[in-house]
């Protein structure tokens, strides 16, 4: 199936902006899987709490223009869309991701491991779902979502993967250099496909500058690269995946990845 991922550079709180540029990528385009960066349409380093209010939307307002924008993609492209959005559920704000399908929100993920200041902005999430999606041939396959910073917890990969995940959608906006090199090994311990959309650009908040990395990428079972660009460039990224090639996780004729486990000998507390 055709999956791809967009690497752009968002202006700070201009929605509008940074939808009409995401529509512009996505014209003409018919994909399967689409994965978009953490907080694709707000940015990311967030000046006050007020700015996080005003760029919050809820999934049950039908004229939240970033949700909204993502349902006519996903009706246009025909494409499963993964992106970043500030979920507002009540007096809680969530760093989220919402998995979009055929023009609604089939399903949500709200960050579980904060990363620095999100730890004062955003309530955590509390679990990893894994959404049972369908390509556009009708082939169903699991999807697992994970936002950034989860990268750095090897449980997050492998709670998605002990669930079924074939593809584990990685929306990002990375700031640490490690993440690129620590994906092929997330995607190979878990024999998984890892998609990690990622931005670019600089944001300053109080004095602070947080410059993105670039480097999306996406990774096979094999810890291989399919795609990836560099650290300045933008724009969609098409390539072929086949999730279910995921499933075989024998290693050898005595060895299953997951079956193998010896799970009263590991120390998780
Ligand atoms: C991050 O989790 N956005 C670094």
């Amino acid at each position: 199936m055709i999956a791809g991922f967009i690497q752009h550079e968002p202006r700070y709180l201009d929605v509008n902006w940074n939808l009409r540029l995401v529509d512009g990528l996505l014209g003409g385009v018919q994909a399967d899987l689409l994965v978009l960066p953490e907080l694709f349409a707000t940015g990311y380093h967030f000046r006050s709490m007020d700015d996080v209010h005003s760029v919050a939307e809820s999934v049950e307002d039908d004229n939240a223009p970033t949700l909204s924008a993502l349902k006519e993609w996903s009706v246009a492209t025909g494409a499963t869309l993964v992106a970043g959005y500030v979920e507002r559920h009540g007096s809680d704000l969530f760093n989220a991701a919402a998995v979009v399908r055929g023009g609604r929100i089939m399903g949500n993920y709200r960050k579980v491991h904060l990363f620095y200041k999100e730890k004062s902005l955003f309530a955590p999430g509390s679990k990893f779902p894994v959404f049972p999606v369908e390509n556009s041939s009708g082939e169903k396959y699991r999807l697992g979502v994970m936002i950034c910073f989860d990268w750095y917890f090897p449980e997050a990969a492998r709670s998605l993967v002990l669930q079924g995940a074939d593809v584990i959608a990685h929306p990002s906006n990375l700031v640490r250099r490690d993440c690129p090199r620590s994906m092929p090994i997330r995607a190979l311990e878990n024999h998984v496909f890892t998609i990690t959309a990622n931005r670019i650009g600089t944001e300053v908040a109080d004095e602070e500058h947080l410059t993105f990395i670039g480097q999306s990428r996406a990774c096979d079972p094999n810890g291989d690269i399919v795609a990836e660009v560099g650290r300045q460039d933008t724009g969609l990224s098409l390539f072929q995946i086949e999730p279910a090639s995921a499933r075989d996780r024998q290693i050898t004729a005595t060895n299953h990845l997951l079956n193998d486990r010896v799970t009263d000998a590991y120390v998780l507390s």
